[in-house]
């Protein structure tokens, strides 16, 4: 079973309440939450306040993906706005070993994010630090963008060294995903499927939400 987590970023932002009614009652155990500064990428999309009133109406996991600057900066406000899972990009925080830390000391649990040019091999050193690896299969920013078919084999190398070493993260794909690519992705490894526009555009989001979990 794949833990499934829509992203509210392909969500129509005028009933967000529907979009949160439709997660609660669905089989997704996790809410995806992208939160971009307009520097490390180039959108800009919502932040605290959203994520605070995301929580109040749910008890599903927060999954929160800080596309943003110097993330450390604000791991303490994400927590207390109520996230349970808060990654960071290598390529945007200097001392990702400490920012990792800080993220388990205030009770979350810490996922570290690479994008599409950044290899797996780049994280080594804080795999044993990482509850989860998100491995990035569209360049960061926008939603309903291509799937990039190379990260498959990303999750499967990932995969490979949490056998190895017995590492005990989980591995989330972000971006593009859809019903056609997710059983390849499971098939690798990976363990979370963030989908927004094949969940939120489609005329049936619960029918996507069932058949990506019952993978
Ligand atoms: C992209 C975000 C994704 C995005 C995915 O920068 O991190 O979470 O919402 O959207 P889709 O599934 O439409 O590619
Ligand atoms: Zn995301």
């Amino acid at each position: 079973m794949a833990i499934v987590a829509p992203s509210f970023l392909a969500a129509n932002f005028l009933q967000l309440q529907s979009a949160v009614d439709l997660v609660n009652q669905s089989a997704a155990e996790w809410l995806h939450i992208d939160v971009m500064d307009g520097m490390f990428v180039p959108n800009i999309s919502f932040g605290m306040p959203v994520l605070q009133a995301l929580r109040s109406a749910t008890s599903k996991v927060c999954d929160v993906h800080l596309m943003i600057e110097q993330p450390e900066r604000y791991i303490n406000d994400f927590k207390q706005a109520g996230a349970d899972v808060i990654t960071v990009h290598i390529e945007a925080s200097r001392h990702l070993h400490r920012t990792l830390q800080q993220i388990k000391s205030v009770g979350c649990k810490a996922g570290v994010a690479i994008n599409p040019h950044t290899p797996v091999n780049s994280i080594q050193e804080v795999l044993h630090l990482a509850d989860l690896v998100l491995v990035m299969s569209v360049n960061p920013g926008f939603g309903g963008q291509k799937f990039i078919t190379e990260s498959i084999q990303k999750v499967a190398q990932l995969h490979q060294l949490r056998q190895t070493y017995q590492y005990t993260y989980l591995i989330e794909v972000d971006g593009g995903v859809t019903l056609e690519n997710a059983p390849l992705l499971t098939q690798a490894g990976c363990d979370v499927l963030v989908a927004g526009s094949s969940i939120f555009n489609a005329t049936d989001p619960t029918f996507v939400i069932d058949n990506m979990h019952a993978l």
